[in-house]
């Protein structure tokens, strides 16, 4: 056996206190992952750490402080040897009808959606060009498409989805680019909406969802766990039932 098949990879994933990104922490351990977990609420992902036990390690990190990330990168260093795969999974969809009252939403999801991806990721680069990484940029259906009281969401999700194919095409065959375009996933995604009359329409629309955070996980594995010479580039899932 080489080394590399002795030392198991690490991933590391932003978003990591609770839907895709617990569940993602949780198939990749399964997978023999030695995973860093970051997110703001840091009990959530002690507590995941905890459960998840060795090689699990919890960092306190808002991806919108480039600071907190530059740190986050050197423990994922000092404690786990580097990341081989970035899970950009952190995330907020604050949807409503366009208008000045939500000008601070629209900050925020550029902010964390985007720009917190893009920094995560140039924060990480060299530690994922070590030896042949992985970038997993979490988007959505919302990249490929729009509607109606969602623009600023989408904007964030098709400026990832430029920004992947770009990056995808700079980093071969260093390092794997994979986009990730759910569908309505079962998650606490909604509950942040502040508008409340959309928070009321989209929460009942989530409450009927039927794909669970685990079953997208699964789909992330599957991506990471291809021979090095095959990369999926990008993967659309959608509920069976879902229409656009
Ligand atoms: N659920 C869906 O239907 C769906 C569909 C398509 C795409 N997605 C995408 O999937 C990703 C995960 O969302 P989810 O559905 O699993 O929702 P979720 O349960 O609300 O998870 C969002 C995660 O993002 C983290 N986060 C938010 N702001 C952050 C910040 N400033 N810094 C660091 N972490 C931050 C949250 O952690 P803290 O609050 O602890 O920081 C949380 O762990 C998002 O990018 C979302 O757009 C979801």
């Amino acid at each position: 056996m080489t080394e590399s098949e002795h030392t198991p990879r690490v991933a590391v994933i932003t978003g990591a206190s609770s839907g895709i990104g617990a569940a993602t922490a949780r198939a990749l351990h399964a997978d023999g992952y030695r995973v860093a977990l970051l997110a703001r609420r840091l009990d959530r992902i002690e507590a995941l750490a905890g459960e998840l036990g060795d090689g699990a390690i919890a960092i306190g990190a808002d991806v919108t402080d480039r600071d907190a990330i530059v740190a986050a990168a050197a423990r994922v260093a000092d404690e786990l040897g580097g990341a081989d795969v970035l899970v950009n999974n952190a995330g907020t969809m604050l949807l409503g009808p366009f208008s000045s009252a939500q000008r601070e939403d629209y900050r925020a999801m550029v902010e964390v959606n985007l720009l917190g991806a893009i920094t995560a990721t140039e924060v990480f680069l060299d530690q994922l060009k070590d030896g042949g990484g992985d970038l997993i940029n979490i988007s959505s259906v919302a990249g490929r498409t729009a509607r109606a009281t969602n623009g600023v969401y989408a904007a964030t999700k098709w400026g990832l989805n430029g920004w992947s194919e770009s990056l995808r095409q700079e980093l071969l065959p260093d390092v794997r680019v994979t986009l990730i375009e759910p569908g309505v996933v079962d998650t606490e995604l909604p509950t942040h909406i502040t508008h409340e009359a959309t928070r009321q329409a989209v929460q009942q629309g989530y409450d009927a969802a039927t794909v669970k955070p685990e079953e997208i996980a699964e789909v992330i594995a599957f991506a990471l766990s291809r021979p090095r010479h095959l990369a999926i580039n990008e993967i659309l899932v959608r509920p069976a039932g879902q229409l656009g």
